[in-house]
């Protein structure tokens, strides 16, 4: 099975429109009429994702991501952002769960559920992060942390959604550490995950998914990462910020 990589820049609470103008001045030189052996996929702030659809709108080796959504349709939600409302930006993906949500927002594996299923609603596909913190590893606990998070996260999945969404393991411990997991644990990590994918859908959904690797991903450790038979493509957090740094991740890490 050969699984498509996808590369993600995850710009967290960074750029405006002035600066997502800016990094698509650098970036389109690149990108532009050009075609890649992966996805690439950029996630802005919301309000920065009018400026980013203008800038990559007919750029087809380009999709843009949210980085949240809610769990509710409309209403009376002050600051909240529907999925059915980010479809008028030409975003294909929403970044849901990621361990700043689940930490800092006390999203629970019931919540990002949620707003998995709304983000089905509307066809946008999930890139639906896990991972464990350095006390739960170190307890023992990894195989445990990651079961629950897969099982409440996508349950209710059917196979199709599955073919929609994208996993990223994001072990708490490496997001903007500079401390990348080593390539054996991250291997490791995902060859459980996508056993546990093999459980709960079946061995084709299993052998399909993309797994990203995230936490620390960098020009010079991309290569090395992306060699694992289980690792099809990085989300990347500070890395993704210059253009450079991306387009070299995406570069090394394809480069095998
Ligand atoms: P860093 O690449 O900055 O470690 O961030 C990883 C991340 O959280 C991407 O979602």
């Amino acid at each position: 099975m050969i699984r498509r990589p996808i590369f993600a820049a995850n710009w967290k609470m960074n750029k405006g429109p002035s600066e997502t103008e800016d990094f698509a001045r650098a970036l389109l030189p690149h990108v532009q009429h050009q075609t890649f052996p992966c996805d690439v996929v950029i996630a802005p702030p919301f309000v920065s994702l009018a400026k980013a659809a203008e800038m990559f709108g007919n750029v087809t080796s380009v999709a843009l991501a949210a980085q949240n959504c809610s769990q509710f349709d409309a209403g009376a939600y002050t600051g909240e952002v529907s999925a059915m409302m980010l479809r008028e930006f030409y975003v294909h993906y929403v970044i849901l769960g990621h361990s700043e949500r689940r930490a800092i927002y006390g999203e629970t594996d019931e919540i990002i559920n949620a707003k998995m299923k709304k983000a089905r609603e509307v066809n946008l596909k999930p890139i639906f992060c896990i991972g464990e913190t350095l006390e739960e590893r170190e307890g023992g606990k990894l195989e445990e942390v990651l079961r629950r998070q897969v099982t409440k996260g996508l349950e209710g999945f059917s196979e199709k959604d599955m073919a929609d969404t994208v996993i990223a393991y994001e072990p708490v411990w490496a997001i903007g550490t500079g401390v990348t997991a080593t390539a054996a644990q991250a291997q490791e990590a995902h060859a459980f995950v996508r056993s546990l994918i093999g459980e709960n859908f079946g061995a084709d959904t299993a052998a399909r998914i993309r797994i990203q690797y995230g936490g620390s991903v960098k020009p010079n450790n991309a290569a090395e990462l992306m060699a694992c038979p289980d690792i099809d493509g990085a989300l990347i957090g500070g890395a993704a910020l210059e253009a450079p740094s991306f387009l070299a991740i995406i570069q090394n890490g394809t480069a095998a």
